[in-house]
């Protein structure tokens, strides 16, 4: 068997980070608050982490903020989110870009406002030419429909006989998922106790070191942020190689074939 490219990562810094933001109706529940000032608090915790990533030279950091499972909840919740999305958007967007950070949103947008989603792509539009890290916030995203999609466009080119079936590969596919422009998360975050993927980057978590912490997300901060990176900084990565082999690799010294 051919030996794979021998350009091992061995980034002790993570290069994409993706986070579940979990916790913030219970931390508003805790101060006998309406769960949306949990949210509201949340968003300071975002503000936070956007600013020591960039700090850090974290190249990407993904949010998820509102799963396509996210509608089921009660619609003064929802209505608040999107409100939440919107002015935070409109709020931020300018900081970004001073900032050159670059702001992108995956998910099926269709189903927001046209005001919010106006406000997304001219929030893209403005920072799509900034060279610094890739904020990515999901909304209405879910893994399923992510690699759904990326089917349904290669399935497209199969039936117009430009591309054959037994030519469909992991790599093709990985190209057509949501971010195939950047590295896959290294690091996947998930805040307020529970282990678990929740229909996240299905596809591309498939390598990611898993860090979750109790903490509810209004109270994730710096510190915990770096107590992420220094847990992640700690383990090694195989990607399927034994541990031997992976130390000769970043020493180096190594041959694999
Ligand atoms: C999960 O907590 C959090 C959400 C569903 C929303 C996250 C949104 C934000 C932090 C604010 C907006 C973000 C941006 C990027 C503008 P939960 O409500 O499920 O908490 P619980 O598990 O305690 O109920």
């Amino acid at each position: 068997m051919e030996a794979e490219p021998r350009a091992f990562p061995d980034h002790r810094m993570p290069r994409h980070v993706a986070i579940i933001m979990d916790g913030n109706g219970r931390w508003a529940q805790q101060r006998y608050l309406p769960r949306t000032a949990g949210h509201r608090a949340g968003v300071t915790a975002v503000r936070k982490v956007v600013e020591h990533c960039v700090e850090k030279g974290v190249e990407a950091l993904t949010l998820f903020a509102f799963s396509s499972e996210n509608w089921r909840r009660p619609q003064e919740e929802v209505s608040v989110l999107m409100d939440l999305f919107l002015s935070t958007l409109g709020r931020e967007t300018e900081k970004l870009h001073e900032n050159r950070v670059r702001l992108r949103i995956i998910g099926d947008r269709s189903a927001f406002s046209p005001q919010l989603q106006e406000k997304i792509a001219a929030s893209e539009a403005l920072t799509a030419g900034n060279s610094g890290m890739s904020l990515i916030v999901a909304a209405n995203y879910g893994g399923r429909w992510d690699i759904l999609n990326a089917m349904r466009t290669l399935a497209a080119q199969i039936a117009a006989g430009s591309l054959r079936a037994e030519d469909l590969t992991e790599d093709l596919l990985s190209r057509h998922v949501s971010l195939a422009d950047l590295p896959e998360p290294d690091l996947f975050i998930r805040t307020g106790g529970d282990q678990r993927i929740s229909n996240f980057m299905l596809w591309q978590l498939a390598y990611t070191e898993l860090f979750f912490t109790a903490t509810l997300w209004p109270d994730f901060d710096e510190q915990l942020l770096d107590q992420a990176f220094a847990d992640f900084a700690r383990r090694q990565r195989r990607f399927g190689y034994t541990g031997e082999q992976v130390e000769a690799l970043s020493s180096g010294h190594g041959d694999i074939s």
